[in-house]
């Protein structure tokens, strides 16, 4: 559903009552009021993802910088990037962030930074339609691909991408803290996709 009469754009909602304790939940455009909600995910959704894949230091020196409140607002005035918040019942549970990318650019699309999920949040569908969400973002904005690059060790999202219409692109390095991190680089044609 899509509302912009209440200045919020409300790109999703339902209700998942496949587990033990209903839940509702939205998918909706961030701003940077947003930025507390976002952090407090990343933390504990990077504890949980990469507690055995990158050392504590080098975890904290990478979400102090990339997670830092006033770098997230920073991000909210930047109008190549797009923020999405999964809320479930009133709390946030996950949230992505989506580059628009330059056209000029090679490879030119949109890229993937980040989508998380907190632990509680996932496998439950939800993570595909944040995916979705992201998916009509870049295609809205005319970008012919869709970029993520995965910490290369991250089997579970390797399979997820994949699974989500994604080909492995090649291998790429980044640095997380003072980590050097091998990372699998996966695209997405938008022009192909079809949604299931
Ligand atoms: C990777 C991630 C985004 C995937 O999102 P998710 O919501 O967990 O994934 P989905 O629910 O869409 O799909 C996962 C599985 O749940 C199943 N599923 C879908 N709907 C379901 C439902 N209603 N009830 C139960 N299971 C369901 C899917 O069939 C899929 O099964 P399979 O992959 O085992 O065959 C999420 O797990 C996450 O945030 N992980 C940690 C961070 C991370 O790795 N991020 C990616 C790096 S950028």
């Amino acid at each position: 559903m899509i509302d912009h009469n209440q200045g919020k754009l409300i790109l999703r909602t339902g209700r998942i009552a496949c587990y033990p304790v209903a839940v509702n939940y939205k998918i909706r455009a961030t701003t940077g009021a947003d930025a507390e909600a976002i952090q407090s995910v990343a933390m504990r959704a990077w504890e949980n993802t990469y507690r055995d894949l990158v050392p504590e230091a080098s975890r904290r020196e990478y979400l102090d910088k990339a997670y830092s409140l006033d770098w997230l607002r920073q991000c909210h005035q930047r109008s190549d990037l797009r923020g999405f918040l999964l809320d479930q019942d009133g709390q946030p549970a996950g949230f992505a962030m989506l580059s628009l990318g330059d056209p000029a650019e090679d490879p030119p699309g949109a890229v993937l930074r980040s989508l998380y999920l907190l632990p509680e949040a996932q496998q439950q569908g939800q993570g595909k339609k944040m995916l979705d969400a992201v998916i009509a973002a870049a295609r809205a904005a005319g970008a012919p691909w869709l970029w993520v690059a995965v910490h290369g060790e991250l089997k579970a999202a390797r399979a997820w991408y994949e699974k989500n219409g994604f080909a492995y692109d090649g291998p790429a390095e980044t640095t997380m803290g003072h980590e050097k991190v091998k990372m699998a680089v996966y695209r997405l044609p938008l022009h192909h996709y079809a949604k299931h």
